[in-house]
């Protein structure tokens, strides 16, 4: 019977325990993770979305608050086109975020960046120059390019001195995604390093349409790999959503994928961050309370629980403090849902079809998670209280890399005796 432990992840001639913890915006997969993933010689990702308001929140900087000032006149107006970001301020605020993790990285493992492609603040291009640049500069590992895949984004980059030997990969949930993005950087003399194919049950937004639950994963990983050996192609291939088992793993590593990409099974874990009372929603969740809808404005469905307070609150559009949603003239899907609502009444609104995700983000409003959030509750052990225990992250990557035989290695609270095994169901 063969475990995760068996297998490594080996790019550009190194080798990583092929466990690789996705990104989770904004600052849901913390720094404390993805240092833990590296520490015990896998790949852990900081989330580039909305980073100066997560520097703000951790090392006190003043960003939002300044970009809110400067556009403060503009606050009840539907036209958010005047709404700008500081370049320079982005640029500082990502080298602030990477360069703290990197400096304070141990251990053989990695630690990359994940970057929402779909976030266009106001002006795609150079924004998403500005983020990969700076991460760069700041000395990420690696750099996952998700949601969005702007398919031209090796070339935003090419001139950087890092272009060669930092990783870069990508997020597809599809081969024609794939290909395209490999035509595209064709130019750029540069394949990525690693191909990330993501499910339909995965968290966060979905590179499907609401026929989502028509796709395999294992059907497309195959495609995927089908194609790259017949191109003659060596790009490791990580496969992502809904892989929630240790043994769930050695069947993704069995049929040819070099690691795996998890998420939502860190949810839980006492590095991730988001607030305690929200793991603990995670893990009393039953799958009823799974939806997958589209609210989100960057047009993707999205899964989350549906009891998340951001569906359908009708808050203003806060785009002058954030405003990462707004495409290249300044719109956000949100802006017209609020603003039609706000027509038809005068009292309290209810949006039902769209949400200020950059704000519900921020709050942790928006419970997103992957498909098997429900058996959470068969990882972890409850407290007295009537709580659940919140494990280490150590814990719960330790159970990918060595359970055997679809088992779940319980955590044992500090007080508690032996850890006992059970069946996730
Ligand atoms: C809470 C949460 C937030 C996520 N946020 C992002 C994100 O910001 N960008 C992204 O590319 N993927 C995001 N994802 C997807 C994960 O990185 C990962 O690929 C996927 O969830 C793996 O499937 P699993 O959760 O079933 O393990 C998110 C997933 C979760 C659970």
């Amino acid at each position: 019977m063969k475990r995760v432990d068996d297998f490594r992840l080996i790019l550009g001639g190194r080798e990583y325990v092929p466990i690789v913890i996705g990104g989770m915006g904004v600052d849901i997969s913390t720094t404390e993770l993805a240092l833990k993933a590296a520490q015990l010689g896998g790949i852990g990702h900081l989330s580039d979305a909305m980073v100066p308001t997560v520097t703000d929140r951790r090392y006190k900087t003043r960003y939002v608050k300044d970009k809110l000032q400067k556009h403060k006149f503009n606050v009840a107006s539907s036209d958010k086109s005047m709404v700008h970001f500081d370049l320079g301020q982005l640029e500082e605020a990502t080298w602030m975020h990477v360069s703290r993790a990197m400096e304070a990285k141990r251990g053989e493992g990695a630690v990359f960046i994940n970057c929402m492609e779909k976030l266009g603040m106001n002006n795609p291009r150079e924004t998403l120059r500005v983020r990969l640049s700076a991460a760069l500069d700041a000395g990420i590992d690696g750099v996952t390019l998700s949601a969005g895949l702007h398919l031209g984004s090796f070339s935003l980059i090419a001139d950087h001195p890092r272009f060669r030997d930092a990783k870069l990969g990508i997020i597809v949930s599809s081969l024609r995604a794939l290909k395209l993005f490999l035509r595209k950087a064709a130019p750029t003399g540069r394949l990525p390093d690693y191909v990330i194919v993501e499910g339909p049950l995965a968290g966060g937004h979905l590179g499907f349409g609401m026929d989502w639950a028509d796709y395999d994963l294992a059907d497309i990983v195959a495609e995927v790999l089908r194609f790259l050996q017949a191109e003659e192609l060596r790009i490791p291939v990580i496969a992502a959503g809904g892989i929630f088992t240790a043994s769930d793993a050695v069947s993704c590593l069995e049929s040819g994928c070099s690691a795996v990409q998890v998420a939502t099974r860190f949810t839980i874990a006492q590095e991730c961050g988001l607030p305690e009372k929200v793991q603990q929603e995670y893990l009393r969740s039953v799958e009823d309370d799974v939806v997958v809808n589209t609210i989100s404005p960057t047009g993707y469905p999205m899964r989350m629980l549906k009891s998340s307070p951001a569906i359908g609150a009708g808050i203003r559009p806060n785009c002058e403090a954030y405003g990462y949603l707004l495409d290249r003239s300044g719109h956000c899907d949100y802006i017209s849902a609020y603003n039609r609502e706000l027509e038809k009444s005068g009292g309290k609104l209810s949006v039902q079809d769209k949400t200020c995700l950059c704000t519900h983000m921020r709050r942790f409003d928006c419970w997103t998670c992957g498909h098997y959030v429900y058996r959470l509750k068969d990882t972890t052990v409850m407290l007295d209280q009537g709580a659940y225990y919140l494990p280490p992250a150590e814990h719960i990557f330790h159970d990918y890399q060595f359970s055997t035989e679809d088992q779940v290695a319980l955590p044992a609270p500090p007080a508690r005796a032996e850890p006992a095994r059970s069946k996730a169901g």
